[in-house]
């Protein structure tokens, strides 16, 4: 078999950049915990987490990064913001096309008599920004809570009209940025997002096990998480300030290293090369799939910006025995089925069967996608006779 290919960095990215594992591997040999004590191998921690919010600040535009929280995964991050925000009796306007990192959330929160409305998104994945803003319209709103990149099409979503009309309103904008953190470049404060939230692991080139929450100036959720923050020992509550009041417990500091190295090989680059490079190999893949007989690709085809997520099927194959022929007969890996959003597939039409799903990276070659089509190529002519 031909060498392993990687096409599922919307799961998480491989390879990460050199220097991240290095850096990991320097920081994970250390004694000492970051907050924990004044000795010096401590300090030296400090200041790491320190830079690492900075760096990850300035990659987002955001001037004080005492409001970049840091958390384990993107997840976390939006349970924070979700939990910590929402009260009985705050109506909540969201898509169809949300991972269930936020439907499982609201859905709990639904049940506690917080009202969740969904906007439906177009067979493409798009939402109807227009019907979104009328729905805000019909009754006091707390909160938009939309993914900005679809984790199952690629579809993006204008966040940037909806920050400004958001901010006008009075409603809460919470961006869920899991899929295009890291992949194109965002300036949170200009898109008047309140809420931001995003994995370390994936466009961000950092580890897994790094995640991280913007909140506005004045956004204060309650934490979900209570415990040691390594200072005022002495109180029976949690800090006011942040990011401790929303820290608690021993960070993932060999992953903040990790996730500080990646920012910096981003910055390194260029957010703008990276998204362009991204765009060359998203269209390249659609091109292919699109000259594949017997293949239906779903999402935008033709769209000017396309997160590197595209999802197709193959002729009467089901998606998983796909998957299978790719990771046993030719060692490619890619993500079958309903990628945690069955929402998303309803939405267009792939529900429950699901899809293959191919996501490259900055990292992927040209080449390893045109092995993906040959292989694809020859699963048709062998399996679907
Ligand atoms: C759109 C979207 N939101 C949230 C998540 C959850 O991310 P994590 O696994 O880092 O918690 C994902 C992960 O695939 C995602 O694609």
């Amino acid at each position: 078999m031909s060498n392993p290919i990687y096409l599922d960095n919307a799961s998480t990215s491989h390879p990460k950049p050199e220097s991240v594992y290095r850096s990991m591997d320097k920081v994970v040999r250390l004694s000492a915990n970051p907050g924990r004590g004044g000795h010096r191998q401590t300090l030296k921690l400090d200041r790491l987490v320190f830079e690492t919010r900075e760096a990850v600040a300035d990659l987002f535009g955001v001037r004080d990064s005492s409001r970049i929280v840091f958390t384990a995964n993107a997840t976390m991050a939006i349970n924070i913001a979700l939990f910590g925000l929402l009260t009985p009796g705050d109506r909540v306007i969201t898509s169809s096309m949300e991972h269930n990192a936020v439907t499982r959330p609201l859905r709990i929160l639904q049940e506690r008599g917080v009202q969740v409305i969904k906007v439906s998104g177009d067979r493409s994945g798009y939402v109807d920004l227009d019907a979104l803003r009328r729905t805000c319209l019909a009754a006091p709103t707390r909160m938009v809570v939309l993914n900005h990149c679809s984790n199952v099409t690629g579809t993006m979503q204008s966040i940037e009209e909806l920050g400004p009309w958001c901010r006008q309103h009075g409603i809460l904008f919470m961006v869920d940025g899991s899929q295009s953190a890291g992949s194109f470049p965002l300036n949170l404060d200009a898109l008047a997002i309140d809420l931001f939230t995003a994995p370390g692991h994936k466009g961000l080139l950092g580890p897994q096990g790094t995640g991280l929450l913007y909140l506005r100036q004045g956004v204060e959720p309650a934490p979900l998480l209570y415990g040691g923050t390594g200072g005022n020992s002495h109180a029976d509550m949690m800090p006011e300030q942040l990011p401790e009041r929303l820290e608690s417990g021993t960070m993932n500091t060999p992953g903040l290293a990790g996730l500080k190295a990646a920012v910096e090989y981003i910055q390194e680059i260029g957010q703008e090369h990276i998204c362009q490079r991204e765009q060359q190999l998203v269209k390249r893949l659609l091109d292919g799939l699109l000259a594949l007989p017997g293949i239906e690709v779903y999402g935008p085809v033709g769209a000017d910006r396309h997160g590197a997520a595209v999802s197709f099927n193959m002729a009467n194959l089901d998606p998983a025995e796909v998957g299978f022929h790719l990771d046993h007969e030719f060692a490619i890996s890619v993500r079958v089925g309903l990628h945690c959003a069955p929402d998303a597939h309803r939405t267009i039409g792939t529900y429950p069967r699901g899809t293959v799903r191919v996501s490259p990276s900055y990292l992927t070659g040209e080449d390893e996608i045109d092995s993906l089509l040959m292989a694809l190529e020859k699963i048709k002519a062998q399996h679907t006779a």
